[in-house]
């Protein structure tokens, strides 16, 4: 039993690719201006090109890291093991109370495996996703982070329903709200100020966001190819933007498509851009086309269209009340979704209950309540 009154909980929060800084920097926030913690952050090193990795700390007025472990990248065994040896020695220097992990990359499932087995309590920020598409690493790594850790913070309802009929208990789960809208929120005005769509030339409404960085979409020839048609079906409507992952930077080079992509006048490609740029691109796009999993929910936070294209979601809410409609990967529904939205046709969407930009408050004094 940990009395309060005396001392600070030492919460080791966990970040290691891309959107867990969004996420993280948000909780790092809450957990300070709480008062009843003392954080160890710790950047497992997973993403660590500036582009994937600094500028998110900078940008997003997040600390220095205390320690980063230099994971780098590898195979899911490779990665998954060096980020639980080198957290174990973390954790065996300075036992933490409780250790924070978000989301669903190779580094939240290993280092809850990690602190797991050490029997120090673990937490999982934006628990309850479900794709049901086991072909999907982070499926994998979803269901089991739920099922070892102590407690769970639930973004949307879907994950209530399900964390339900996987038999956790509802005193282990919390329906609190998304912590990557808690961000979004707090830097929007930021974002805006910074008008960065404008600055490089394109109009308000009328231009394609994209990103693609999913294995089963880049890691495809086939697939990356048709992906490649689409946005050269787009850019016959407007100018698209397309910010290149690394993963797949790479695979357009291997396939040869980059060339092709990068000659037309109206596709500009660039290597990931910072949040607070990326963030005024979404707020003045036309249509977002992508298959990541945060966009689909800043787009419907921002209101603003996103056709994602993939055959399932872990995020229904974005769906049933936002901005956001699956595609499959199709060339002309694609471009046809881009009339639409381009029209003004596109559906307006609600923002989901709790996406307030409060869900790291929440997390941060029931956390507080629970560890007690
Ligand atoms: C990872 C996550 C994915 C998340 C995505 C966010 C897993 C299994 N996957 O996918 O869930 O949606 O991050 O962006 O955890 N690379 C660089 N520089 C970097 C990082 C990566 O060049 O800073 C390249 C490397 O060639 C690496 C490849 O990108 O092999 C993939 O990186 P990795 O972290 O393994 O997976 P992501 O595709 O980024
Ligand atoms: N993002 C960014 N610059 C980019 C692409 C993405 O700032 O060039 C931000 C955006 O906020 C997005 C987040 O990074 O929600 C996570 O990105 P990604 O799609 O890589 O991860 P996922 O959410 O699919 O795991």
């Amino acid at each position: 039993m940990i009395d309060h009154s005396v001392y600070m909980i030492k919460a080791a929060l966990i970040a290691g690719a891309r959107p867990n800084f969004i996420k993280i920097a948000a909780l790092e926030k809450a957990f300070r201006a709480n008062g009843s913690f003392k954080n160890t952050l710790i950047h497992t090193g997973q993403h660590y090109d500036a582009k994937m990795s600094d500028i998110f700390f900078r940008q997003l007025g997040m600390p220095e890291p205390d320690m980063f472990l230099g994971i780098g990248s590898g195979s899911h065994a490779t990665q998954t093991a060096r980020v639980m040896t080198e957290t174990e020695k973390v954790f065996l220097a300075d036992r933490p109370d409780v250790v924070v992990v978000v989301g669903d990359v190779n580094s939240t499932v290993a280092t809850a495996l990690t602190a797991k087995k050490m029997g120090i309590p673990v937490v999982h920020v934006e628990a309850g996703l479900r794709s049901f598409d086991e072909g999907m690493p982070e499926e994998i790594n979803r269901i089991v982070t739920d099922a070892i850790s102590d407690m769970l913070y639930v973004s949307e309802p879907s994950g209530m329903v399900h964390l339900k009929n996987e038999g956790v208990a509802d005193s282990k789960m919390e329906f609190v709200g998304n912590v990557m809208i808690d961000s979004l929120r707090q830097f929007e005005d930021k974002a805006r100020e910074t008008h960065y769509a404008e600055s490089i030339g394109l109009s308000k409404g009328r231009y394609f966001l994209i990103t693609a960085h999913r294995p089963a979409m880049v890691d495809n020839d086939a697939q990356l190819a048709l992906f490649g048609n689409a946005l050269l079906g787009l850019s016959e409507l407007g100018d698209v933007v397309f910010p290149i992952h690394p993963r797949t930077s790479k695979r357009l080079e291997s396939i040869g498509l980059g060339e092709a992509l990068a000659s037309n006048p109206r596709i500009r490609l660039t290597e990931p851009i910072g949040y607070l740029e990326f963030m005024n691109l979404m707020m003045n796009v036309g249509l977002i086309v992508t298959d990541s999993g945060g966009i689909q929910e800043e787009s419907t936070a921002l209101l603003v269209p996103c056709a994602t294209v993939r055959p399932n979601t872990e995020r229904p809410v974005t769906i049933d009340e936002g901005t956001n409609v699956l595609m499959s990967l199709d060339v002309e529904a694609i471009v046809a979704a881009g009339q639409k939205a381009l029209s003004g046709g596109w559906k307006k969407g609600a923002i989901p209950e709790l996406w307030d930009g409060k869900a790291s408050e929440r997390i941060a004094s029931h956390l507080v309540g629970f560890l007690s």
